[in-house]
């Protein structure tokens, strides 16, 4: 495993839209096995790809500080109930914190870096965690989304 570097704001590369994973392969694991050492050196709950550079949908999530980590390739939210405002932040845009509105809770139908599907059910700060990493594989950032009205 190796630790990437984590894009900042302002690099083009947070602004595209990521490309859907056709080949779950040794150099996928191998990538999202970085992505993960990448997370825990950040002390981050959430990471996708395109924060490091990859456009790829993608992204990996820990709860309980790094021992345990859900990982999501091609996910897409299936079902979303309710709406909760919170504050985020993201290791893209160091030292901003804004409150954003998002669902609840989801349904997030995925696939395992293996290729099998997977099924992720998930409220509010993990909710609104894989609402945050799916949108960095659209190109949009929370401080997008901040109702703070600020920015
Ligand atoms: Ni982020």
């Amino acid at each position: 495993m190796a630790k990437r570097r984590i894009y900042q704001v302002g690099e083009n590369v947070l602004r595209q839209v990521s490309k859907p994973v056709t080949e779950f392969d040794d150099k996928l694991s191998a990538l999202m096995d970085d992505m993960i050492e990448t997370l825990v050196i950040a002390d981050g709950a959430g990471l996708a790809a395109p924060q490091v550079g990859v456009l790829k949908r993608i992204f990996v999530a820990t709860f309980d500080g790094g021992k345990t980590f859900v990982e999501a390739v091609n996910p897409v939210i299936v079902k979303a109930k309710g709406s909760k405002v919170a504050p985020e932040g993201c290791l893209s845009i160091p030292n901003a914190r804004e409150k954003v509105e998002r669902p609840r809770s989801v349904v997030v139908e995925a696939f395992d870096r293996h290729g099998n599907p997977i099924t992720l059910k998930a409220s509010g700060f993990e909710a609104a965690c894989f609402c945050h990493e799916i949108d960095h594989l659209d190109g949009i950032l929370f401080t997008d989304r901040a109702i703070n009205g600020k920015r």
